[in-house]
């Protein structure tokens, strides 16, 4: 086979298995987190009514631009309290994988930061 054919098959892989990751964060979210969070993450989930502290909204951008990746990596894994946040914002440590919660996180920044993640910012 001639090597660019193997190059590009590459790539291809590559996208695929980019996609499956983000299908997979998307899947994640749904199940776990839209109760609170909402379908597209604005805080507007079916448990809200009841809630004393709202979930936050994941798409504010300007809010969402003030936390760093480590910082939402943290508030996921450990939960609210590990960022100074309420425990209504439950600990999934037990629940995901390192890379499903890294996969989660870079499904937020989608929520909140589509346009800085095209302009390649860097969020720590
Ligand atoms: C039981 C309701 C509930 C569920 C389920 C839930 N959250 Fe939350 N989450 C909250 C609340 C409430 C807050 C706000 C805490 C605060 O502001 O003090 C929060 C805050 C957060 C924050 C912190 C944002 C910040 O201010 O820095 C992140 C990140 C987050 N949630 C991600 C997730 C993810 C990912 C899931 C699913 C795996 C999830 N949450 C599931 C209730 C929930």
């Amino acid at each position: 086979m001639h090597p660019i054919n193997l190059i590009l098959m590459g790539f291809f892989f590559l996208g695929f298995t980019c996609s499956l990751h983000a299908e997979e964060a998307y899947l994640n979210y749904k199940t776990y987190c839209m109760q609170c969070h909402g379908m597209h993450g604005k805080g507007d989930g079916v448990n809200v009514p009841a809630m004393n502290v709202l979930p936050r909204d994941h798409s504010d951008n300007k809010y969402m631009m003030t936390r760093t990746n480590t910082e939402i990596y943290k508030a996921i894994k450990f939960g609210g309290p590990a960022v100074n946040k309420s425990v209504k914002m439950p600990a999934w440590e037990d629940t995901f994988t390192e890379e499903e919660i890294q996969q989660l996180v870079g499904h937020i920044r989608t929520l909140c930061c589509e346009q800085e993640l095209v302009r390649g910012v860097n969020f720590r």
